[in-house]
């Protein structure tokens, strides 16, 4: 990307979706995830309502993997998403990304116990912001609960875009809006007014829960996301709904 068009492109604050400094986001997330690098499997399963493994197994049925895929994983942080596809697709290779040192060092941990079922995994501390990658190097992107936490969402679509091969696929995940009025607002309830409490006792960790909720809730919703993946450039973009729209799977092909 030029640095016309990155200074062109719009950044937001992740937390309520208006305009701001891409600092104020990217320290925030830095400084959440780095301090609950050790704890954040327990996070991620309080946050999804216990749901994740399912949502990631809804995943990864979306991707079009094969013994020959070679895999950019996108915010990869402890490796869940990676270690999954190496144990249930045996790709030829993955390559687990993240912003933050802290989260990719549990992911080493887990790979040197075992948890790469032998696929070749390689780990990169990259911002998917300004990915350091060759064009076209892909067959596939995944990205789980990633995009909502990049201030300049637009210039992370473009650089993944960027390095998958023609034909690649980009497989995201992510919290979304439940279509139905009266799950929506049950959910939004319990987002706002649970999640912080139980999440905040639990780990000991509220300020990371307060930003989850309010991420979310400024998150597009499963349309206004799949029209920013078609400005970016992804074609045949479409998604699946998991847990009545609470989450939802995108996939958009280069
Ligand atoms: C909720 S975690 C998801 C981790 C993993 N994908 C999973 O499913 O368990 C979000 C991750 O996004 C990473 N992240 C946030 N902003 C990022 C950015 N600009 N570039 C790369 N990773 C980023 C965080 O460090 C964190 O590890």
């Amino acid at each position: 990307m030029s640095s016309e068009e990155a200074s062109a492109s719009c950044t937001i604050d992740t937390a309520t979706g208006k305009e701001a400094p891409a600092e104020i986001s990217s320290q925030r997330v830095y400084e959440i995830f780095s301090a609950i690098a050790k704890k954040y499997e327990r996070f991620n399963a309080i946050s999804s309502f216990g749901a994740y493994k399912s949502w990631l197994k809804g995943m990864i049925e979306l991707a079009p993997i094969t013994e020959k895929s070679s895999i950019l994983d996108i915010a990869g942080g402890t490796g869940d998403v990676s270690f999954t596809i190496a144990c249930s697709a045996h790709p030829a290779h993955i390559q687990i990304t993240d912003l933050v040192p802290e989260m990719l060092e549990v992911a080493k941990t887990h790979y040197d116990e075992g948890a790469g079922c032998g696929v070749p995994i390689d780990f990169d501390v990259v911002d998917a912001q300004n990915i350091p990658y060759p064009d076209n190097s892909y067959d596939i992107v995944t990205m789980a609960y990633g995009i909502r936490n990049m201030p300049d969402r637009g210039r992370a679509l473009s650089e993944i875009i960027r390095v998958l091969k023609p034909g690649g696929t980009l497989v995201c995940l992510e919290f979304s809006t439940p279509p139905n009025p009266i799950w929506r607002a049950l959910y939004n309830f319990y987002l706002k007014h649970m999640i912080p409490f139980w999440g905040g006792i639990i780990t000991g960790d509220k300020e990371g829960f307060v930003y989850l909720s309010r991420s979310i809730k400024a998150f597009p919703d499963q349309k206004s996301y799949a029209a920013m993946l078609e400005d970016a450039g992804f074609h045949n973009v479409s998604w699946k709904n998991f847990t009545g729209g609470i989450a939802a799977v995108h996939t958009a092909v280069k």
